[in-house]
C-alpha cells in the first residue's frame, strides 16, 4: 500500500517558464545494450529575477553536464529531475549533457522504447523527460535539430522531425541521418523512429503548389495493407483545405505504424507514429469499423498539424483546446465522407456509452479540469469527446460563418504560441460579437446537464408553448451549478408528419436557446397538435428527461421514428421507443405492446426497400444493447436486462421471421470485399440481420452462421459469424474457432480479434476462458493491443459476464491490473475503467466491485496512475 499520496497539480499555480529555450540540438547514438542521448540546449533569460533553473528528467543515467562548455558542479538531482543556477545576465548560455537510456527495457511505452525490432518515441504529455533533461511542458518550443546514428543493418530507416538534412555512412557498419524542423514545437511533439521498415510513397500538392511527399512505414510484408490509410491522409489534406483554409507546411509528412502503443496515434511534427491498428486496412483482415476508424484516426492526427501543432496548448489542463477542436474536425471530415446522419449516431453513441457515465461518475471533471495527480488519466472521453460537443455547440451558437471567421483569427493570431482555452472562445467572441460568458461554463462545470421538456397545445389560440428546464448534476467538488446556455434544436411535426414552418423565412427547424433554468418558448399559427422534435441532430450533450411522459407519448416515438425528417431524430425516436419498452418490461414484467410489432415491421419493410439507407436503417433495427440499456436505469443489472432484451429480440423475431430472413437473404451475394458507402451500408444491415436472426441459438442457426462464415469474403461478415459462433460454443463452432486461429496466426491485429470474440461472448464459462486465454501463448501484457482485446473487451464488452454475482469478472480485472501496474501503468489505470461505475449497480455487485477497487489500493509500489484513479473511484 503506498503511504506517501502522490502530488496534485493544481490549474492555479500555473506560471510561465522563466527561460526561453532557443535551440535544442539533440543526438542519439542508438546500439542494442543501451541508447547514449546528447543535448545541447540554449537557454535565454526570461525573467531576470529567476534565480534557479529546472529540468524534468527521469529514469536517465546521467554521465555528464556541462554548462557553457564547462563542467557543472553545482546542481542537485532527484527522481524528478536537476535544479541548477543559471549564469547571471541576459547572455544566452548553454547546457550539454549526456544521458544513457535503454529502450528496450521501457515496457511503459513512454519516451524512446523498442516495438519489436523498432526504436521509436511517445513523448506526449510527458516522455520527453524519459530522454533528456529538458523543461518537459508544453508551453516550452524550441527549434529542434536532431543527429540519428544506429547500426545500418538493423536499422536502415532512421527518421525525426522536420526535413532531413543530410544522411552518410559511418565506419563499423553505422550510418546516420540529420533532421531540422523549422517550427519552434514543445518536446511532446519530438519524435524519433529507427529501424527496419517498408514503406508506400505518394504526394500531395497543396492548393498553393506546395508537392508533399507521403510515406507510410511499417514492418516488412504489411506494406499491402497500407493503401487505405494512404488515400485517407489526401483526403483528409484537401479536406482541411476546403472547409478550414488550412494547408500543410513542410515538404515531407511521415506516417510509422508500430505494434506496441499506448494509445491510437499521436500527432507528432511531420512524423505522426500509429498503432498498427489504426494503419493497416485490408478487407481480408480489417472489418468496415476498422476502416472507417483508419481514416477518422489518420485525419484526426493530420488536422493537429494546425489544432495542436502550430497552435499548442500553453498547459496541460488545456488538452481539450487542442483534442475537442481535434475531435470535433475528424467528426466533420467523416460525415462528409461518408453520411452526416449515420456519423452523427454513431458519434452519439459512443458519447453516451462512454463519456456520460464519466460525467456521472466518481472521475466527473471538467473539460478543461482544474486539478490533476497522473495527466495521463486525463486523455478522457470528457476532454476528447464532450470538447468536440462543446465546439459543435459553439458553432450552432455563433453560425458557420462566424466560425470559420473564428477560426481563422485564431489560426493566425496565435500561430507559433502556446494558449488556452479562453483564448479560442474569445475569437468566437469577437468575430461574432456574442457574449458567450455564460457559454463558458462548459468548461468549467462537469456533469451532464438534464434538461426537461413540456410541451401545452392551446387549440383557440393555436399555439404550442414549450418549456424547457434544466439541471446541472452536482460532481465531486462540485455543487450548486449555474444554468448553462444549451442550445436545443426543435421541429414540429403536425399529425400528417408535415413540418411546419417555425419563422419568417420558413424554416422547420429552430434553435431555441436556453440560458436558464427554466424557459418558455411559444410558437404561433400551429394549427394542429403538434409533435415535437427535440434536440434534433443531438445539439447539445444533454440527457433529455421526462422524454416519455406529458408531451410526448411511446406513440409518439413510434410517429416521429417513421416521419421525422432529421435522419438522427428519426432514429432517437426508434431507440427511445425500443428503451421504454425494454423498461417496462423489466419493471411492470409488461408484455411486448402491439404497436411496437407494427412499427418494428415498418422498419424492417423499409430496409427491405432497394432505395433505402441501410446504414441507417442497419442503426434503426438494432435492438439497444446490454449496456445501453443499462445506462438509462436506476440501478444496473445485467443479467436481468440481458434477459428482458432476449424476450424482446425473440419476440420481434418470431413476429417477423420472415421479414428479417429476407433482408438478410437481400443483401448475401454483394461484391465481397469492397467497401464503398453502398456495401458498407449493406454489410451493417445483413449482419444485424443474422445476429436476430440467430437469436435463439437453434440447430439451424448454428448452421446458418457456419455457412455464413464459410462464404466469407471480407473480415466484416467473417468476424459477424464468429461472433455468434463464439457463443454458441459447439463442437463444429470450436472448429471454426480453430480455422480462425490457424488462418491469421500471422497477422497480431486479427489474433487480437480472436482474443476479443471469445472475451466478449455472453456464455456462463467466460470467465474461465479468459482465465485460459491469459496464459496462451499468444498472450502478452506487455502489448497494450493484446490486454485490450482480452480485458478491455471482457470488462467493457461483456457486461453480463464482468458482472457475473459471483464477482469472478472483478477478481480478474484486478489480477491483470496488478500486474500491468508496474509494466505499464498507463494500461493499467485504464483497464479500471469499468470499476468506476460499480455505485451504479446492485447492491451485491457494489461490494464486489468496491472490495476489488480496496485490494487494488494495497498492491505494492502502487503507481500513482493507478493510485489516482482507484483512491478517487472509492472516495465518498
Ligand atoms: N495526442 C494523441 C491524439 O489524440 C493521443 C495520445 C496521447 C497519444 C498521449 C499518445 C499519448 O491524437
Ligand atoms: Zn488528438
Amino acid at each position: 500500500m503506498r503511504t506517501d499520496t502522490p502530488k496534485t497539480v493544481y490549474l492555479q499555480d500555473y506560471k510561465p517558464y522563466p527561460f526561453k529555450v532557443t535551440a535544442i540540438d539533440l543526438n542519439f547514438d542508438i546500439r542494442d545494450e543501451q541508447t547514449t542521448v546528447t543535448a545541447i540546449t540554449k537557454f535565454s533569460r526570461k525573467d531576470p529575477k529567476a534565480s534557479q533553473i529546472f529540468l524534468n528528467g527521469e529514469d536517465l543515467e546521467l554521465v555528464s553536464i556541462a554548462l557553457n562548455g564547462e563542467p557543472l558542479e553545482k546542481f542537485t538531482q532527484d527522481e524528478r529531475g536537476i535544479t541548477f543556477k543559471p549564469p547571471a545576465g541576459d547572455e544566452e548560455f548553454t547546457l550539454e549533457t549526456v544521458t544513457v537510456i535503454k529502450p528496450a527495457e521501457n515496457t511503459r511505452l513512454e519516451g524512446l522504447y523498442r516495438s519489436g525490432d523498432t526504436y521509436c518515441t511517445q513523448c506526449e504529455a510527458e516522455g520527453f523527460r524519459r530522454i533528456t533533461f529538458f523543461p518537459d511542458r508544453p508551453d516550452v518550443l524550441t527549434v529542434f535539430d536532431v543527429r540519428v546514428e544506429a547500426d545500418e543493418k538493423d536499422c536502415p530507416v532512421l527518421l525525426s522531425n522536420g526535413n532531413k538534412i543530410s544522411d552518410g555512412k559511418l565506419e563499423g557498419g553505422r550510418h546516420f541521418t540529420v533532421w531540422h524542423d523549422p517550427f519552434p514545437k514543445p518536446c511532446y511533439l519530438f519524435a524519433l523512429v529507427a529501424g527496419k521498415l517498408t514503406h508506400i510513397h505518394d504526394t500531395f500538392t497543396t492548393k498553393s503548389g506546395r508537392k508533399v511527399d507521403l510515406y507510410i512505414y511499417v514492418r516488412p510484408g504489411d506494406e499491402g495493407q497500407c493503401a487505405h490509410a494512404m488515400e485517407s491522409l489526401k483526403k483528409s489534406m484537401k479536406w482541411d483545405e476546403d472547409v478550414y483554409g488550412l494547408e500543410y507546411d513542410l515538404d515531407l509528412f511521415n506516417i510509422v505504424a508500430v505494434s506496441d502503443f499506448n494509445m491510437g496515434a499521436m500527432e507528432n511534427k511531420s512524423l505522426n507514429i500509429f498503432n498498427t491498428a489504426l494503419v493497416l486496412a485490408h478487407p481480408d483482415t480489417a472489418t468496415d469499423l476498422d476502416f472507417m476508424r483508419v481514416e477518422s484516426v489518420v485525419a484526426h492526427e493530420y488536422f493537429h498539424n494546425w489544432s495542436g501543432n502550430r497552435v499548442t496548448c500553453r498547459d496541460w489542463f488545456q488538452l481539450s483546446l487542442k483534442e475537442g477542436l481535434t475531435v470535433f474536425r475528424d467528426q466533420e471530415f467523416s460525415a462528409d465522407m461518408h453520411s452526416p446522419d449515420v456519423q452523427r449516431i454513431d458519434d452519439v453513441t459512443h458519447l453516451r456509452r462512454f463519456q456520460f457515465p464519466e460525467d456521472a461518475g466518481p472521475l466527473a471533471h471538467p473539460v478543461r479540469p482544474d486539478n490533476y495527480i497522473e495527466i495521463n488519466n486525463f486523455y478522457t472521453m470528457t476532454i476528447y469527446e464532450k470538447g468536440a460537443e462543446v465546439i459543435r455547440m459553439l458553432r450552432t451558437i455563433i453560425g458557420p460563418e462566424n466560425y470559420r471567421k473564428g477560426t481563422d483569427l485564431y489560426f493566425s493570431r496565435f500561430d507559433g504560441q502556446a494558449v488556452t482555452c479562453d483564448d479560442f472562445i474569445n475569437c468566437m467572441e469577437e468575430v461574432s460579437g456574442q457574449d458567450l460568458s455564460q457559454f463558458q461554463l462548459w468548461y468549467s462545470q462537469a456533469g451532464t446537464p438534464e434538461v426537461t421538456t413540456t410541451g401545452k397545445y392551446d387549440g383557440l389560440e393555436k399555439t404550442f408553448t414549450l418549456t424547457l428546464s434544466q439541471n446541472i448534476p452536482d460532481t465531486p467538488g462540485q455543487t450548486d451549478k449555474k444554468p448553462m446556455h444549451i442550445p436545443v434544436a426543435l421541429g414540429l411535426l403536425d399529425p400528417s408528419g408535415q413540418e411546419f414552418p417555425l419563422d419568417e423565412e420558413r424554416n422547420t427547424t429552430k434553435i431555441l436557446h436556453l440560458r436558464e433554468k427554466t424557459q418558455t418558448f411559444v410558437f404561433e399559427k400551429i394549427q394542429y397538435p403538434p409533435i415535437a422534435s427535440i434536440l434534433r441532430g443531438f445539439s447539445a450533450p444533454v440527457i433529455l428527461k421526462d422524454d416519455l411522459r406529458d408531451d410526448l407519448k411511446p406513440e409518439d416515438h413510434a410517429f416521429l421514428m417513421r416521419h421525422d425528417p432529421n435522419g438522427f431524430n428519426r432514429w432517437q425516436a426508434g431507440q427511445t421507443y425500443m428503451l421504454h419498452i425494454l423498461d417496462e418490461m423489466l419493471d411492470q414484467g409488461e408484455e411486448i405492446p402491439e404497436e411496437c410489432f407494427r412499427a418494428y415491421g415498418a422498419l424492417l419493410d423499409d430496409a427491405l426497400r432497394p432505395e433505402s439507407d441501410k446504414a441507417l436503417l442497419a442503426r434503426m433495427i438494432h435492438i439497444p444493447d446490454v449496456i445501453h440499456i443499462g445506462l438509462q436505469r436506476e440501478e444496473i443489472d445485467p443479467a436481468a436486462i440481458y434477459q428482458a432484451r432476449d424476450d424482446l429480440i425473440n419476440g420481434l423475431l418470431s413476429a417477423h421471421k420472415d421479414k428479417i430472413l429476407a433482408i438478410y437473404g437481400m443483401h448475401n451475394d454483394d461484391d465481397g470485399d469492397s467497401v464503398t458507402a453502398q456495401a458498407v451500408g449493406a454489410r451493417a444491415l445483413k449482419n444485424t440481420a443474422l445476429h436476430i436472426l440467430t437469436n435463439k441459438c437453434m440447430k439451424e442457426d448454428v448452421d446458418l452462421c457456419r455457412e455464413a462464415y464459410k462464404n466469407a469474403r471480407n473480415m466484416t461478415d467473417r468476424i459477424a459469424a464468429l461472433q455468434r459462433l463464439t457463443l454458441f460454443r459447439t463442437g463444429s463452432c470450436m472448429d471454426v474457432l480453430r480455422e480462425f486461429y490457424e488462418r491469421y496466426r500471422d497477422y497480431p491485429l486479427v489474433i487480437d480479434k480472436w482474443f476479443a470474440v471469445q472475451a466478449s461472448a455472453a456464455r456462463e464459462d467466460t470467465a474461465a476462458i479468459v482465465r485460459q486465454l491469459r496464459e496462451h501463448p499468444d498472450f502478452s501484457l506487455k502489448n497494450p493491443n493484446r490486454v485490450r482485446s482480452l480485458f478491455a473487451a471482457f470488462a467493457m464488452n461483456n457486461p453480463v459476464c464482468f458482472h457475473a454475482p459471483d464477482g469472478q469478472g472483478y477478481e480478474i480485472l484486478r489480477d491483470a491490473v496488478a500486474e500491468l501496474n508496474t509494466i505499464n501503468p498507463q494500461i493499467a489505470a485504464r483497464l479500471l475503467t469499468p470499476l468506476k461505475e460499480w455505485r451504479r449497480y446492485t447492491p451485491d455487485r457494489q461490494a464486489l466491485m468496491k472490495s476489488a477497487l480496496k485490494k487494488i489500493l494495497e498492491i505494492e509500489n502502487l503507481s500513482p496512475d493507478v493510485y489516482e484513479i482507484a483512491s478517487k473511484s472509492v472516495a465518498d
